[in-house]
C-alpha cells in the first residue's frame, strides 16, 4: 500500500501550505473569519477503509534482516505501549512514531504489502481488537485533519491541531487508554507517565517469581494487577481506574502472555528477559516469532475472577477509594462504547465543522463497526447527527 508515500507528500503539503502559522499551534483563539481562512488550507487527508481479518495468521518471523532494530533519532516519538514502541523501532510502523489508524492495525495484527518496506508482520492482534484501540486512542489522540497520531507525546510532524478544546497530544496523554496502574510506567500524578520505570517493572519480576516460578503468566497477571491497583489506592491521592482505561488496564495485563511470547512456545510463561527487551528496550528478540493465530485479551478471565474491581477512584486524598457509578464496568462494553462517544469525542470536539466534522463521523463510523465486528451487539449513536 502507499500509505508511507501518502504521509510524506502530505507533510510536504502542510508544510507549503500553512507555513503562517507555527507547526501544531493551536487555532484556539481564532475568530471564526480567521478559522473560516487558515482550516481550509490545512492538508487533509481523509480516513481510509481499515484493514479486515488477516487471511495469513500463522506464526511468521518478525525480527528479520529488513526490520533491523533503530535507535531513536532526535524528535522520534515512544510512549506508553511497548508494542508500538517496538513495533516503530523496527520500522513495521514509521520510525518517526507517527502513524495514520490504518498502519498502526497493519503493524499490530500483519499488514497488506507495502512496496516501499516488505510485507508488514507484527502481533496478531485480532482485527475487532485492534480497530477498536486503535480508532478510540486516535479519535482523542490523534489529529482528524491529517490522519496521524503520535504513539508517545506531542510533535510538529503530526500537523496542526484542530482548534481547542482538541488536544491532538499524542498516546501519552492521560485521557482515555493511558492510565493509572500500568505495569512499567508511573502514574500520572508522579509525573512521568510514559516511560519505563525500572522500579515498577522489579514488582512485574517480583511477581513472576513468586506467582509463577521467575515466568510472567495468567496466574502472575492477576496477582499483579491486584497489587497495582490496590497499591495506586494506596499512594496515589488522585487515583482513577474507570472507563475507557479501565479496559485497557484489565487487558494489558494478558497482553505479554499473548504477544510477546514467541510463537513457536506454547507454554504460555513469558521470559523475563524477553520482557525486558520490548517493555525496556522497544526490540524484539532475536529470531522473535510472532504468535500463532490471531488473538485479543483471551485469559483476562483469570485476572477477574481473582480479582474482580469496580470502576472507580480516590475521592479525597489516598485510601478514599469510591465505586463511580457512572463508568461502564468489564461487562459493560457497550456502556463503554457509548459513554465514550458521547462524552469524551463531545468534550474535545463540541461543535465540528466541515473537513473536521466529516472525518469524526467516518472514524466514529469505523469505531462503531468495531464493536459489531467484535459482537458487541451495541446500538450506535450519533453525536452529530446521522
Ligand atoms: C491497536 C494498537 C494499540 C494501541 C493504540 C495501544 C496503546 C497503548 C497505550 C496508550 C498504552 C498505555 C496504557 C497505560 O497507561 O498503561 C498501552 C499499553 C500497553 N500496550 Fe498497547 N496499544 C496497542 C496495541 C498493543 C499490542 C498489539 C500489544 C501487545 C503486543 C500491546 C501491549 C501493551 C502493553 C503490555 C501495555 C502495558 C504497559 C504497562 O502497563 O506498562 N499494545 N498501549
Amino acid at each position: 500500500m502507499f500509505a508511507s508515500l501518502t504521509v510524506y507528500a502530505l507533510l510536504a503539503l502542510r508544510i507549503c501550505t500553512v507555513s503562517a502559522f507555527p507547526a501544531y499551534q493551536s487555532l484556539a483563539g481564532l475568530t471564526r473569519d480567521q478559522l473560516d481562512t487558515v482550516v481550509p488550507t490545512l492538508a487533509y487527508s481523509p480516513p481510509q477503509p481499515l484493514p479486515g481479518p488477516l487471511k495469513d495468521d500463522s506464526s511468521i518471523l518478525v525480527y528479520d534482516a529488513a526490520h533491523p532494530y533503530q535507535p531513536l533519532r532526535p524528535g522520534d516519538q515512544r510512549g506508553p505501549c511497548p508494542a508500538l514502541n517496538t513495533l516503530a523501532s523496527h520500522g513495521y510502523l514509521p520510525r518517526n512514531g507517527v502513524a495514520t489508524p490504518v498502519q498502526i492495525i497493519n503493524a499490530v495484527q500483519q499488514g497488506t504489502f507495502d512496496f516501499l518496506t516488505l510485507p508488514l508482520i507484527g502481533f496478531n492482534l485480532e482485527n475487532s481488537f485492534a480497530r477498536f484501540l486503535a480508532l478510540s486512542t486516535f479519535l482523542v489522540n490523534g489529529n482528524p485533519i491529517t490522519n496521524l497520531m503520535s504513539i508517545g507525546g506531542v510533535t510538529p510532524l503530526t500537523g496542526q491541531n484542530p482548534p481547542a478544546p482538541a488536544t491532538v497530544s499524542g498516546l501519552n496523554t492521560h485521557n482515555n487508554c493511558e492510565g493509572d496502574t500500568s505495569m512499567t510506567r508511573a502514574d500520572t500524578y508522579y509525573g512521568d507517565n510514559h516511560s519505563f520505570n525500572e522500579t515498577r517493572f522489579q514488582n512485574f519480576v517480583r511477581f513472576s517469581n513468586e506467582f509463577g516460578a521467575g515466568k510472567y503468566n495468567y496466574t502472575v497477571a492477576a496477582h499483579l494487577r491486584e497489587f497495582l491497583v490496590e497499591e495506586s489506592i494506596a499512594n496515589n491521592p488522585e487515583f482513577t481506574l474507570v472507563s475507557p482505561r479501565l479496559f485497557t488496564a484489565f487487558g494489558e495485563s494478558v497482553f505479554p502472555v499473548n504477544f510477546f511470547i514467541d510463537g513457536r512456545d506454547k507454554s504460555g510463561q513469558l521470559d523475563l528477559g524477553v520482557a525486558r527487551s520490548f517493555f525496556q528496550n522497544m526490540t524484539f528478540p532475536r529470531n522473535f516469532y510472532r504468535r500463532d493465530g490471531a488473538v485479543n485479551n483471551v485469559g483476562q478471565d483469570v485476572v477477574t475472577n481473582y480479582y474482580p474491581f469496580t470502576p472507580g477512584y480516590n475521592a479525597n486524598g489516598v485510601n478514599s477509594f469510591v465505586v463511580d457509578p457512572t463508568s461502564a464496568t468489564l461487562s459493560q462494553p457497550c456502556l463503554r462504547y457509548t459513554n465514550f462517544v458521547n462524552n469524551n469525542i463531545k468534550l474535545l470536539y463540541p461543535n465540528p465543522t466541515g473537513l473536521l466534522l466529516q472525518s469524526l463521523k467516518t472514524n466514529l463510523q469505523y469505531l462503531y463497526e468495531a464493536t459489531v465486528a467484535a459482537g458487541d451487539g451495541c446500538t450506535q449513536v450519533f453525536p452529530y447527527g446521522q
